[in-house]
């Protein structure tokens, strides 16, 4: 939530924050602003996207070789112009974007509103500002010292940069909790919330760690860690290319990430699996093989989309490898106190790998002696960072706010994971090892083959955009599927939908069918499939509209449903890779249907990193 970026260099600041910002957009767009240092430091800002900003200072004098940008995601204080960052200190001269949650901003408050301090705004991030820049005029010899000081006394999360007038050739970086990526250039410095800004200037960059503060020149940078000690910066080389963070003639990010599917599951199984050798090799998972095999029990701990992975996940792996599985969402596992014993281990499934609640869970459970399994997008992201071994999914950036490619790579890993585990613990057959191995080895042209009839989807979106409600439903593999299809049509079209397993249907959901109701089954022939047959026509005889989501050549459900959408045939336990392609088509082309901002749904952010 929020991207900040900055630059400090040789070159103009402000078209490198304004690109910057665009890429970060997906982190939060409610507002937007800048703060260039020139010979004066000059801040602009504004409610709304990036594009309201930049239109807002044509025109005005923009020169300045350091500056901060940020785009924001309202936490504290309503979307507006004067709660936008970068904020500003009394005596005008400094200016702080702040990514994160201030916790013990109201006591703060409280004592600087004592000393005659006037808020223009309110955010916590002006209470952090005035709180550094008092210690600064007071009790500190210089920004640097005054920012560790002010620190010491914040509860809560933050990314902060700051610029002071005062020290043109100087920006000052601090991070607990939400992510910081620093650019090293020559004779300049690139500072983001993620590489997406740096990517197109430079490949060397320095993840900041918790507690650490960079102390950023031109031509220098000082890591120090909370004691004020030197840290030799660790350089990692960007293993990402821009064409990777652009459209590439696509009209939406989610769009082109849908289509890039067949590429990010080969991408994900590529080096990994092979199907004439009947092998799975994965480093994080073979290093570790004899823990996971006796492992008591699996938490797979997730938010969102990620959780529904992790929900699927629960199902492969015990059938596969007769392993105990619970499925946590992150926010609720982190705080209700849960039994976690030697012997554990945790999956942590996140496509970004920032989300602020999985990353405390972890941190939680690893305190506790769990061991902790990253499975993850992000390459360096602070959940990479906290896991023992991990798998990534190599689906690269995922862009767009509802996630797509990212998930089907979670299941991908997943899916190995479990059929490497199950093998290995003898709990699955050698013949029944080989057949998922080449069953997963087919997904990729099968996605294909459903990304090829996506104009029929387009037309049905238009048929279904006017519905109010929509419900999915689903069994065994494909409930996890009607809930990611039932989340995937809310984000993007705010129509109202609910993903429940198909059984449930008579315990309360029923009561809603009625004629202007799509039900979505999401029903590829299955071991349930008899089951699904009889909860659609229980829909039919009430009246409510059907469109099932089918195996091809599904003449049973050619009969009872009002639309039909077929996908190639694979078996039960692989199909849900297949059958979300629709149902992310459905949602997409909702959205579109209905004029909305697909890319940037109304008060979402890509990226959660507040609680
Ligand atoms: C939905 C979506 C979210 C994320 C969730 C977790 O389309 O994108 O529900 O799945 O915020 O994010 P990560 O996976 O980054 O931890």
């Amino acid at each position: 939530m929020c991207g900040i970026v900055a630059y400090i260099g040789s070159r103009e600041a402000y078209p490198i924050i304004l690109k910057g910002l665009q890429r970060l957009e997906y982190r939060g767009y409610d507002s937007a602003g800048v703060a260039l240092l020139d010979k004066e430091l000059a801040v602009f800002k504004k409610m709304g996207k990036v594009a309201e900003l930049e239109s807002s200072l044509v025109g005005k004098n923009l020169h300045a070789q350091s500056g901060i940008g940020h785009t924001r995601w309202a936490t504290h204080g309503e979307p507006s112009d004067r709660n936008a960052h970068p904020h500003r200190s009394k005596s005008g001269k400094l200016a702080m974007v702040h990514n994160g949650i201030i916790e013990n901003y109201a006591p703060i408050k409280k004592e600087l509103l004592q000393k005659g301090y006037a808020f223009e705004s309110d955010t916590d991030t002006e209470v952090l500002l005035h709180f550094i820049d008092d210690i600064y005029q007071n009790d500190a010899e210089n920004l640097e010292e005054a920012v560790r000081i002010a620190l010491k006394r914040i509860v809560g999360a933050y990314v902060i940069i700051l610029l002071d007038q005062d020290q043109p050739d100087t920006l000052i970086a601090a991070r607990k909790g939400s992510p910081l990526v620093i650019g090293i250039g020559k004779n300049e410095h690139f500072l983001a919330s993620d590489a997406s800004p740096i990517i197109e200037y430079t490949k060397e960059v320095v993840y900041i760690n918790d507690y650490e503060m960079a102390i950023v020149k031109p031509d220098e940078l000082i890591l120090k860690n909370p004691g004020n000690e030197r840290i030799t910066p660790f350089i990692t080389k960007l293993d990402m290319e821009l064409a990777a963070i652009e459209k590439g003639g696509y009209e939406h990010f989610m769009l082109k990430e849908i289509f890039e599917q067949p590429t990010a599951v080969f991408d994900c199984l590529r080096g990994r699996l092979d199907a004439k050798k009947g092998t799975i090799t994965m480093g994080g998972i073979d290093q570790h093989l004899d823990l996971l095999k006796e492992a008591k029990r699996i938490i797979i701990v997730g938010c969102g989309t990620s959780w529904h992975a992790g929900l699927l996940a629960e199902y492969v792996l015990e059938e596969l490898c007769r392993i105990p599985v619970e499925v946590e969402y992150a926010s609720e596992f982190r705080y209700r106190n849960p039994v976690i014993n030697k012997g554990d281990v945790i999956i942590a499934v996140s496509q970004s790998g920032e989300t602020a609640d999985t990353l405390v869970a972890l941190e939680n459970a690893k305190n506790q002696g769990a061991f902790i399994f990253g499975v993850v997008n992000v390459v360096g992201s602070s959940i990479a960072r906290l896991s023992q071994a991990g798998a990534y999914t190599h689906a690269g950036p995922e862009i767009g706010v509802a996630s797509t490619k990212a998930f089907t790579a979670q299941l991908t890993v997943l899916y190995m994971i479990a059929i490497k585990l199950g093998y290995a613990k003898g709990t699955l057959t050698k013949d029944r090892y080989q057949h998922y191995i080449n069953e997963l080895s087919l997904v990729p042209d099968k996605i294909l083959d459903v990304l090829n009839s996506a104009g029929s989807i387009e037309k049905l979106a238009g048929k279904y955009q006017h519905a109010r409600d929509f419900l999915f439903l689903g069994r065994g593999y494909n409930f996890p599927i009607a809930l990611e299809g039932a989340l995937k049509l809310k984000e993007i079209s705010y129509i109202h939908a609910e993903g429940y397993p198909a059984a449930e249907m008579k315990h309360g959901p029923i009561a809603l069918v009625e004629e202007t109701l799509p039900v979505v089954f999401v029903a590829t022939r299955d071991l349930y499939h008899e089951k699904l047959v009889s909860n659609a026509r229980e829909i039919k005889a009430r009246k409510g509209m059907v469109l099932a989501v089918v195996t091809e050549n599904d003449t049973v459900f050619e009969e009872i449903a009002d639309d039909i959408i077929a996908v190639p045939a694979a078996d039960e336990l692989i199909a849900p890779l297949i059958s979300v392609v629709p149902l992310q088509l459905l949602a997409y082309y909702t959205g579109l249907a209905k004029g909305l901002d697909v890319d940037k749904p109304r008060n979402l952010a890509k990226s959660v990193t507040v609680e």
